[in-house]
């Protein structure tokens, strides 16, 4: 079998064999693939798509790229969450301390920063000391004890979805249907969770922007992990606008824990506790509703502040912290971006939101790039919000303040406005079980 062939296949719109897909995630796995013919299939797949039984054979062939991992060391029921992708999505942050304060195990293995969307893992990083990698042992350890571990991907599981996570990362190819199922439910099949919670965001700044594709999609995930014994929902969310009114890792950890104090913003409260309840539903703890009333109160009463508190301080994080996030490095220059008009904020392009904030530190623009903890955004106007010429927009944060020109006129570019207030649309759309 040659790349070359399966490359030209997929580009003339053919459908690729469950072998010629094995060979291709080998390679990659294997390193036998050159990263220009792994970018060629990625591109022609964009372009091309795949039919649903190529979508389940990429999907198992990257969960059996490395190791499955066996959580029955585990006791009680294990549930996690996964998101497509978001700007200002910090809801693992609130989400998986909530549900494991109420007794249900989360085993969370979390990713980086993906094109103009922030990763779980680059957040937990900004926390001083906080390890991303644990060995089997003391995360299955943790997890028994606390009942929340969170790391990042080790090179044994599901290596050939970080190999082409990073590639899409850096080549226009991450806002493909199959490709983003494959690698989302490519790593969750390779974990050994009972319940999963999907989060498939949609609008401006996710990488699906019509709710059309965006429910195909939460279709497509909820029937490859039903067909693989997962008890499954996925959560259709808004992302035409950021969640919350923090971008960048270190800002969005702070606005986690006030939300976790029960300060939060009512958008990203709202979105967590519909999480929430449907993690703790399918882990057996009743209605949704229910569910959401347990919620709710453990952030009411500060048990899952306390989890997350516990969590960072077994992962080596300074908890401290938590208790006072005015302790986070802060980045050394700020630039306040105002308005040249006023009215009501009709749309923001949550992407081009996503990218100024990238273009402060808080991302990458190639695989290898590091990302600075404490530069991103901070919104004093979201949708809806009414906006007098002169008055304040954001606040951009950056160690680099010749990235603040640019960073604004994305901002300003991105964001639109008009004399009637904007109707208010729903945070989350629909469910599909
Ligand atoms: N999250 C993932 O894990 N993979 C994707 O492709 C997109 C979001």
């Amino acid at each position: 079998m040659r790349m070359y062939d399966i490359i030209k296949k997929k580009r003339d719109g053919g459908e690729l064999s469950t072998e010629e897909i094995k060979f291709f995630i080998g390679g990659v796995t294997d390193g036998s693939i050159p990263d220009y013919q792994t970018a060629a299939l990625l591109m022609a797949i964009y372009f091309r798509g795949m039919s649903v039984r190529e979508t389940c054979d990429l999907t198992f062939a990257v969960r059996d790229s490395g190791e499955r991992l066996d959580f029955s060391a585990i006791g009680g029921i294990r549930a996690d969450k996964h998101s497509t992708g978001g700007v200002g999505d910090k809801t693992s942050l609130v989400v998986a301390p909530i549900v494991a304060s109420l007794g249900v195990k989360v085993a969370k293995m979390s990713g980086r920063g993906l094109g103009h969307t922030g990763g779980t893992v680059d957040k937990l990083e900004s926390i001083d000391g906080f390890r991303t990698t644990l060995s089997e042992e003391e995360f299955i350890a943790q997890v028994n004890r606390v009942g929340l571990a969170i790391v990042g991907q080790s090179r044994q599981f599901a290596p050939a979805d970080k190999k082409l996570y990073a590639i899409r990362d850096v080549t226009a190819t991450v806002d493909s249907m199959p490709l983003i199922a494959a690698s989302i439910m490519g790593k969750k099949l390779a974990a050994d969770d009972d319940c999963i919670v999907l989060d498939v965001k949609t609008g401006s700044g996710s990488f699906m922007k019509s709710a059309e594709a965006s429910k195909e999609l939460a279709r497509l995930m909820v029937d490859i992990g039903k067909s693989a014994g997962k008890k499954m929902v996925a959560l259709i969310t808004n992302m035409d606008r950021p969640l919350g009114n923090a971008i960048g890792n270190s800002l969005e950890v702070i606005e986690a824990v006030e939300t976790l104090q029960g300060r939060g913003p009512k958008d990203l409260t709202e979105v967590c506790l519909t999480l929430a309840s449907y993690m703790l539903s399918l882990a057996g703890k009743g209605a949704p509703a229910a569910c959401r009333a347990l919620a709710a109160q453990a952030i009411a009463d500060g048990s899952a502040l306390a989890k997350l508190r516990e969590t960072v301080a077994a992962q080596g994080g300074n908890a401290a912290l938590i208790d006072d996030p005015a302790g986070f490095a802060r980045a050394k220059y700020s630039h306040s971006v105002k308005s040249g008009k006023s009215g009501y904020i009709a749309r923001a392009d949550t992407e081009a939101y996503g990218l100024a904030s990238l273009l402060l530190g808080a991302g990458r623009n190639t695989a290898e790039d590091s990302v600075d903890p404490s530069a991103g955004i901070l919104l004093k106007k979201k949708t809806g919000d009414f906006v007098q010429a002169g008055e304040e927009l954001a606040v951009l944060c950056s160690n680099d303040p010749s990235a603040f020109a640019a960073a604004e006129k994305t901002l300003l570019g991105a964001t639109d406005f008009s004399d009637a207030r904007p109707a208010e649309e729903p945070l989350v759309y629909d469910v599909v079980t």
